[in-house]
């Protein structure tokens, strides 16, 4: 499976299968968040085999089952960059995941934080976390906002590149599928803002991650 396959596959899993991950897969995952973290400068952590984080009552209202693995997103910085920046290299490892045959959910409130095992030192931030296993079932695909809605560029003014891009774009997970995001082209460039929406900066990053995949330009 390539990478734009993954992101066509991809959907939110909350339940997971019982089984552990195999250690072959463990180090690929483990030798892809290395590379992130030489990349990016974070400090991110697969951490396996803890059933505490996901033992909350948040939790167990958004029905996660066997939710015991989990990549901690955590680095160093203004917290608007930081979070852009998880978002970013976390989508990268979402689609590597699904590559692997792994299923994977962002998580920014229904895991107890103060149980999270990962490192996070005194100038670094735990953003969130993202839950991986083997998927109990595939997830649905989500309810999309129209192009025009995430966009400002008229249908008949985009490259082709443009439209994958953007396609790519609204496949992208967001929190609480809010895709408060906005996507214009500025000298011939793809340019991604924000707009106000909870943890509108991991989404960012995550948006941004899922357009240059598709279009094969990067962006600001
Ligand atoms: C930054 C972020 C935080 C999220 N936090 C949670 C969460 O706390 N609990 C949860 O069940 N899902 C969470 N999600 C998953 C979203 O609800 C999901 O991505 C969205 O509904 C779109 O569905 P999809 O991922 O299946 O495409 C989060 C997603 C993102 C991107």
């Amino acid at each position: 499976m390539t990478i734009l396959e993954a992101i066509r596959s991809r959907h939110s899993v909350r339940r997971y299968k019982a089984a552990p991950i195999e250690t072959e897969l463990i180090e690929k995952l483990n030798q892809e968040i290395t590379a992130c973290n030489e990349e990016s400068g974070l400090h991110i952590q697969l951490i396996l085999n803890d059933p505490e984080c996901f033992d909350t009552l948040f939790a167990h209202y958004g029905r996660f089952e066997n939710a015991v693995n989990y990549i901690a997103l955590v680095g160093s910085g203004p917290k608007d960059e930081v979070y852009e920046r998880c978002g970013y290299y976390g989508e990268r490892l979402v689609l590597f995941a699904e590559t692997l045959g792994l299923k994977t959910c962002w998580v920014a409130g229904s895991y107890g934080k103060g149980k999270c095992k990962a490192v996070v030192n005194d100038d670094e931030k735990l953003a969130c976390v993202i839950s991986i296993g083997y998927g109990a079932t595939d997830g649905v695909p989500h309810r999309s906002k129209p192009v025009s809605k995430v966009c400002n560029v008229k249908a008949e003014e985009m490259p082709d590149w443009f439209r994958e891009g953007v396609e790519a774009a609204l496949l992208a997970p967001t929190a609480i599928n809010q895709q408060q995001f906005l996507i214009s082209l500025a000298d011939g460039e793809p340019v991604i803002k924000a707009k106000r929406g909870p943890y509108n900066r991991i989404d960012l990053g995550i948006v941004k991650y899922h357009f240059e995949v598709a279009s094969g330009r990067k962006c600001k």
